[in-house]
């Protein structure tokens, strides 16, 4: 392939909580255009969820050093923790891993469906904001229609246990006599909403904010639980047993002062989970006595205790990921020889159609059904003498072969510069 399509990645699999959300980028858009300006990459699309930051790019000349400086700059941090945290992959290697992503492999609870959302989204606002070109999008598009197609036949999503309920597991297992705690719940997002749906289907009484009030009273009715002001909250964290958070707040909601606060004000322990990334709870909070805080790594260490299930169907998929890499790959190569194709049919199109009107004005014919059987014949010809090179230039652009490719843009005299 003349282009190569790498990925650069940091993820909880090598990576801490605290270390991976130092990568986060936050003005993505931003982030795009300096990717672009300068690493040099053609195309990119940046995936970024509560375990993971990953970017996915295509470039003629890749040069890793100047993406982990710019990664750097966006990020505010040394480039030195680059060599520790970041994996790179290229080409096969690239979209095995992107299928392992699309077909939830690679997730903390396996087979777990909100990866394939939160890959939608970033193809679609990549895409959008012209990011991402003809080779991502094509990849993206296929990995994603792979991915569903593997989730449906291996059954691997089915039966799963939700990050939510993970929380609420942990929770169980830390408290005694859950029901009688007071329980709160701060975000009302997505992951707010699975650990509400947990808790509801358990029979725990659990109280709701947000920064709206009126955002908590409708994501009360729906899924339980009593809507309660967030300033209250804020200032009242005594009142409150066991917290889960889960909000993109960029800041921390749960300060060590505010717990201090409410520590003196009780005489029990408090247990709080955080499941947001970047955390919004100050993991300071943890040294003051009687304060037990939980954060989304614990809750990646009970997802693997759990995994059982699912893992059984793992080798299955990964045979199937497999098998789909080497033609996902052949798709890719082919690509490369898109441009010069196209290329060649439109010129010998035009040449066909300046010929055929030329014809039709020397034999001065107005017969319309003439007319169109003498088009449909010109058309003929030329589809069937360029048909077989055009489409051995396409298997040797999926077999690898560049040469073919370099000989044929000689040949039908291709402007390369099309190609990029
Ligand atoms: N989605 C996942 O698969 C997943 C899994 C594990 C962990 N996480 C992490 O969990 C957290 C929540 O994710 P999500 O998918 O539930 O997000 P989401 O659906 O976008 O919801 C975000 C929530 O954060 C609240 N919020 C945003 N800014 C805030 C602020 N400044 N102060 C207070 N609240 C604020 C929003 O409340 P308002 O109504 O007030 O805006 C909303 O309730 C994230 O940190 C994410 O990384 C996500």
């Amino acid at each position: 392939m003349s282009k190569k399509i790498i990925n650069a990645r940091v993820t909880f699999r090598n990576s801490p909580i605290h270390i991976l959300e130092k990568f986060t980028i936050r003005d993505v858009e931003s982030a795009y255009l300096q990717f672009r300006k300068n690493s040099g990459l053609e195309e990119c699309v940046i995936i970024q969820t509560c375990n993971r930051i990953e970017l996915f790019a295509k470039s003629k000349n890749l040069d890793y050093e100047k993406i982990k400086k710019t990664w750097a700059s966006i990020a505010g941090l040394d480039q030195e923790l680059f060599d520790e945290n970041l994996q790179i992959d290229e080409n096969d290697k690239a979209f095995h891993h992107l299928l392992k992503l699309t077909s939830g492999l690679d997730s903390m609870v396996i087979g777990e469906e909100q990866i394939l959302g939160q890959i939608k989204t970033s193809i679609t606002s990549a895409r959008n904001i012209k990011a991402s070109g003809k080779h991502l999008n094509t990849l993206f598009d296929k990995a994603i229609r792979i991915g569903t197609r593997i989730r449906n036949s291996s059954g691997i999503s089915q039966g799963g246990i939700s990050v939510g309920s993970m929380a609420v597991k942990l929770a169980e297992e830390n408290i005694d006599e859950l029901k009688s705690k007071k329980i709160l719940l701060i975000g009302t997002g997505e992951v707010s909403t699975l650990i509400a749906k947990s808790l509801q289907r358990r029979g725990y009484n659990f109280v709701v904010t947000s920064r709206t009030l009126e955002r908590s009273q409708t994501f009360c009715e729906t899924l339980g639980g009593k809507a309660v002001k967030f300033e209250n909250v804020l200032s009242g964290f005594e009142n409150y047993d066991v917290i889960f958070v889960a909000t993109t707040a960029p800041y921390f909601l749960v300060t060590f002062d505010r717990i201090i606060k409410a520590s003196e004000k009780r005489k029990d322990g408090m247990m709080i989970l955080d499941l947001s990334n970047p955390r919004t709870v100050d993991e300071r909070v943890a040294t003051i006595g009687g304060i037990k805080l939980m954060n989304l790594d614990q809750i990646a260490e009970m997802v693997e205790k759990n995994m059982n299930a699912r893992l059984n169907k793992v080798k299955t998929v990964e045979n199937i990921i497999n098998e789909e890499v080497t033609v996902l790959e052949a798709s890719m190569k082919r690509l490369d020889a898109e441009p010069l194709v196209k290329d060649v049919f439109k010129n010998i199109d035009s040449l066909r159609q300046k010929e055929f009107e030329k014809a039709i004005s020397m034999l001065d014919e107005k017969d319309e059904k003439k007319i169109k059987i003498i088009e449909e014949l010109t058309k003929a010809v030329v589809e069937s003498i360029v048909a077989t090179p055009m489409n051995n230039i396409r298997k040797a652009s999926e077999q690898g072969k560049p040469d073919l490719l370099e000989v044929a843009s000689k040949l039908f005299d291709y402007n390369k510069k099309e190609q990029e």
